[in-house]
């Protein structure tokens, strides 16, 4: 609903959102097992949050572990989930001295205790964070946090005796794992593929989409300078026309 949308002028960047994609060829091009892939995938995480940073953005989500990554070969599954927690136990400190406020976003059911542990870990010991907002999507699918939102908004309005029918955007935008941070503004992708790939649905609704063609593992500073740049050159509309093209037609 128009009404219900928040007023963003096209230049304010505050939401970058990631969909990390390449490991896998980056390493087979040089002949290298899938797995040091993803933990060169890892430095290029650690280069992107510190380059996020200096460059003012406030949110920034990246894609880490979708909830379809689950049917990869075990191997693989097992290398992501550990370099997950290594990166929240060997990194946490310098996030932390850096102001990085950090949450996973994802579905935390099925989880096993030493990950949930350390998720918490990471966003208890950040929470009083103000840099930048590092959201990790973590057994994230973008349907399935809104199916998560729905029904937890349903039970509280059950609660509370009012009716489903009345449920707003809002409440839904406000219902998801993001609650409370802005839409996305600019999503990119690296590998030169071309989709969403169940990465935040609905908060990408309006997004500005760039894709690089470099492989996750080569993303740096430079090349998210230059998503911006292409994003600054883009005039976001939200389905409507630009002021100066806005016409007065008497329906
Ligand atoms: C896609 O490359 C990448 C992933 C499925 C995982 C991304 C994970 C990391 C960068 C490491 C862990 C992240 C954090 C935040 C610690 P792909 O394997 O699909 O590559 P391919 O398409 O070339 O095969």
């Amino acid at each position: 609903m128009a009404g219900e949308m928040e007023n963003q002028s096209s230049a304010a960047l505050r939401h970058v959102g990631i969909i990390m994609d390449g490991n896998g060829r980056w390493a087979a091009a040089r002949g290298l097992p899938r797995t040091l892939g993803h933990r060169a995938g890892v430095d290029a995480v650690r280069k992107t949050v510190r380059a996020a940073g200096e460059l003012g953005i406030s949110y920034l989500t990246l894609y880490a572990f979708s909830s379809e990554n689950w049917s990869r070969p075990k191997q693989e599954v097992r290398d992501l989930l550990g370099l997950m927690k290594l990166f929240i136990t060997r990194d946490l400190a310098e996030l932390c001295a850096n102001g990085v406020r950090i949450r996973v976003i994802g579905d935390r059911q099925g989880l096993s205790r030493d990950i949930l542990g350390l998720i918490d870990m990471a966003e208890s010991r950040s929470a009083a964070n103000t840099g930048l907002n590092l959201n990790i999507a973590f057994n994230y699918g973008g349907r399935d946090e809104i199916r998560r939102a729905v029904i937890g908004l349903v039970g509280r309005m059950e609660a509370e005796g009012r009716d489903c029918a009345s449920i707003t955007e809002s409440d839904i935008t406000g219902a998801l794992d993001t609650g409370g941070q802005p839409d996305l503004d600019l999503v990119i992708r690296t590998s030169g593929e071309m989709r969403l790939s169940n990465f935040m649905l609905w908060q990408a609704a309006y997004s500005e989409f760039v894709f690089l063609p470099c492989m996750w593992p080569d993303f740096d500073k430079s090349w998210l300078e230059q998503a911006i740049e292409e994003y600054s050159s883009r005039t976001r509309r939200y389905g409507g026309v630009p002021d100066a093209d806005a016409k007065d037609i008497a329906l």
